[in-house]
């Protein structure tokens, strides 16, 4: 089938064959399709939508397009279980990773985590990780399953040999105004995942002002797609939507959510953050087959109790050419050596602290990227001083920001200045998790 031919149907809002799409990503993969054309597809995706199936056949398809990890080859995993990962759709001192990969794999799950850069306003685990000193994600394929199989945990990025197709269209959709598309979203961020070789996924999607999705509606939504076209791919697949009003934990920035996320390892950390590392490991757990519903939990927990959970960070830093010895001595990760505090304007009690508002502010210090391209400071961040609910004198600190110079001060001061709401009555608690979606609850949808 030609490319023209291929455009012109989904251009008129056509239902495409596999053999098409397949002929479409096979055009991207080997640039066959030279970039009018895949941009030209790209916009009729975007405006005409994809079913769930052939937003399925493209994501195999992307996934075929380069080289596959997979990790039965190695290593068989005991007790019939299967490689598990877990994919964030990004969040505000969202450092969860760090602390349930270790969690998961001393429990015996095997854990091939391909991670991403932070975008916006969100961090990125690779960008926490490249605090680290020495710490590589560089990985080629023989590299990442030999890893996996000396520490049952891998943490890489995507490399050249990964998805090309993806890589690719992804470029192309960033500069032509097509990334909000939920078929193109889901089944980038999927096809990367099938490349793994696991067998089950967790997705921790985020709904607020410090994710990309302040509304329910729409995050459920893209939860349905993922989970469906994750399922339809043979991954045993849960989306947990969880709340990204306000940071998670009370550190923002790379190299401090590094040292965050050992506290936490060690029994130390903030309640929320070790809370949700061990929902989300508990699941990787039942999902992977590694532990059934009534044991799972306590096993996570025993892997934190105990330590074998900070270990298997020392072990995979350890094995990734990182300075491992970050565990017991966090003066080893970078900080930047200029403080400033930020203070509450009244008393009272804190009924907000915005995440998006810290997370642009963190943007601003250096911590992210406001352009592909920028640098990102492992220094820099933010510490929160206080919690929702806590009450206040007008003048006291409510948080503490690390920095380096004082123009990117000033910016930051724009938005942190405004993140902390201050009123009359302690906010309700709210469950951090707010709905989950399965292959169950999506089977009775039409996508
Ligand atoms: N992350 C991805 O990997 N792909 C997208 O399209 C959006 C976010």
């Amino acid at each position: 089938m030609r490319a023209l031919d291929i455009i012109r149907l989904k251009r008129d809002g056509h239902v495409l064959s596999r053999e098409a799409i397949k002929t479409f990503a096979g055009g991207v993969a080997d640039s066959s399709w030279p970039d009018y054309q895949v941009t030209a597809m790209l916009m009729a995706i975007f405006l005409r939508g994809m079913t769930l199936d052939e937003a399925t056949v493209l994501t195999q398809a992307m996934a075929e397009s380069g080289a596959r990890l997979d990790p039965s080859d190695v290593l068989r995993p005991e007790n019939g279980s299967t490689p598990v990962d877990k994919h964030s759709t990004g969040g505000v001192g969202d450092k969860a990773s760090l602390v349930l990969a270790p969690l998961a794999a001393a429990c015996g799950a095997l854990v091939p985590m391909m991670s991403g850069r932070g975008l916006g306003h969100t961090g990125g685990t690779l960008d926490k990780l490249a605090a680290i000193p020495g710490f590589r994600t560089g990985l080629s394929v023989e590299e990442v399953r030999q890893t996996l199989s000396e520490t049952g945990c891998v943490l890489f990025r995507q490399t050249a040999e990964v998805a090309p197709a993806d890589r690719r269209m992804y470029a192309l959709r960033d500069v032509t105004a097509t990334v909000e598309s939920i078929p193109l979203i889901a089944s980038s961020i999927i096809s990367k995942k099938v490349t793994e070789g696991i067998g089950a996924l967790v997705l921790d999607v985020k709904v607020g002002s410090g994710g990309f999705m302040n509304d329910l509606a729409q995050a459920r939504e893209l939860s349905q797609w993922l989970v469906g076209i994750s399922e339809r791919s043979g991954l045993r697949t849960e989306a947990l939507l969880t709340r990204m009003d306000t940071p998670l934990g009370r550190r923002v920035g790379n190299a401090s959510e590094v040292r965050e996320a050992i506290q936490t390892l060690k029994g130390e950390g903030p309640e929320d953050l070790e809370s949700l590392s061990v929902i989300l490991a508990t699941r990787m757990l039942i999902l992977g087959g590694v532990a059934g519903e009534d044991e799972a939990a306590g096993r996570v927990r025993e892997a934190l109790r105990s330590g074998r959970g900070v270990e298997k960070f020392r072990q995979i830093i350890a094995a990734q050419g990182g300075e491992p010895r970050v565990i017991d001595d966090p003066a080893l990760l970078p900080l930047a050596d200029r403080e400033a505090l930020v203070r509450a304007t009244k008393r009272g009690v804190i009924t907000r602290i915005d995440a998006g508002r810290v997370g642009h502010g963190a943007v601003a210090l250096g911590a992210g990227r406001d352009h592909a391209d920028a640098a990102v400071d492992p220094g820099v961040g933010i510490d929160l001083l206080v919690d929702e609910g806590a009450t206040v004198n007008a003048g006291e600190p409510v948080m503490r920001v690390y920095y380096r110079d004082t123009a990117s001060l000033e910016a930051a001061l724009v938005h942190l200045q405004v993140a902390t709401e201050v009123g009359e009555a302690a906010p309700p608690q709210r469950s951090l998790v707010m709905e989950t979606i399965d292959g169950r609850t999506i089977q009775a949808q039409s996508l």
